[in-house]
């Protein structure tokens, strides 16, 4: 592990984020009065920092299931979006009011895919909650139904969010440094 500060800026610090997680946590809390045929569905692996600091919060509390999508290959999105989880899953998706909470809303891609699969689950409503949208011409234009906070268009990491694996456990968001970015690009491998 080295000791290099791994952000050139640092966005959104622990109290910041904390207070984002907070409210969000309210407004969602007042939205869901009723936890029967609800069920939180948390994108992994970025979403589950931010979920779990979040689902702590909520009141009642929410039923809880994840799935694992992926579509980034170091700081690059590949469009190609792999949902990979359990047929028991789509069972219990079916007939809830699904809260799909993911870290960032960047092409859409991922969204607009699990958003698909819902469908295909027979899952009675959804709602989104994401961390981050990046304010970016979306591929795909997908209703936040509740949003922690806009950011640019640049690469982060932090709070879940990872460049190639690594980095997922700061306590804040930051901008990746370009050294972080070079380690990648000469075959850093987690
Ligand atoms: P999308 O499908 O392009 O919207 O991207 C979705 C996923 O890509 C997010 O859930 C993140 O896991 C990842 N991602 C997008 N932007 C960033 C970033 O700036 N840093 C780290 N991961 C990102
Ligand atoms: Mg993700």
């Amino acid at each position: 592990m080295d000791h290099k500060i791994p952000c050139s800026r640092i966005l959104l610090n622990t109290d910041q984020l904390s207070g984002i997680v907070s409210r969000l946590a309210r407004d969602i809390s007042a939205a869901y009065p009723h936890q029967d045929h609800s069920l939180a569905l948390v994108v992994l692996e970025g979403a589950r920092y931010f979920a779990n600091d979040l689902l702590k919060q909520l009141h009642p509390p929410i039923d809880t299931a994840y799935i694992k999508a992926s579509s980034y290959s170091g700081v690059n999105s590949t469009g190609n979006v792999i949902i990979n989880t359990q047929d028991w899953l789509k069972e219990t998706i079916h007939g809830k009011n699904i809260l799909l909470i993911d870290d960032i809303y960047d092409s859409g891609l991922t969204l607009w895919r699990i958003l698909d699969w819902l469908r295909e689950c027979g899952a009675s409503s959804v709602q989104t909650c994401v961390l981050l949208e990046k304010q970016i011409n979306h591929t795909k234009d997908i209703t936040i139904d509740f949003l922690g906070t806009p950011v640019a268009d640049e690469f982060i990491i932090g709070y879940g969010l990872d460049y190639n694996g690594r980095y997922r456990d700061l306590p804040y968001i930051g901008v990746a440094a370009h050294t972080v970015i070079q380690e990648g690009a000469n075959g850093y491998k987690p």
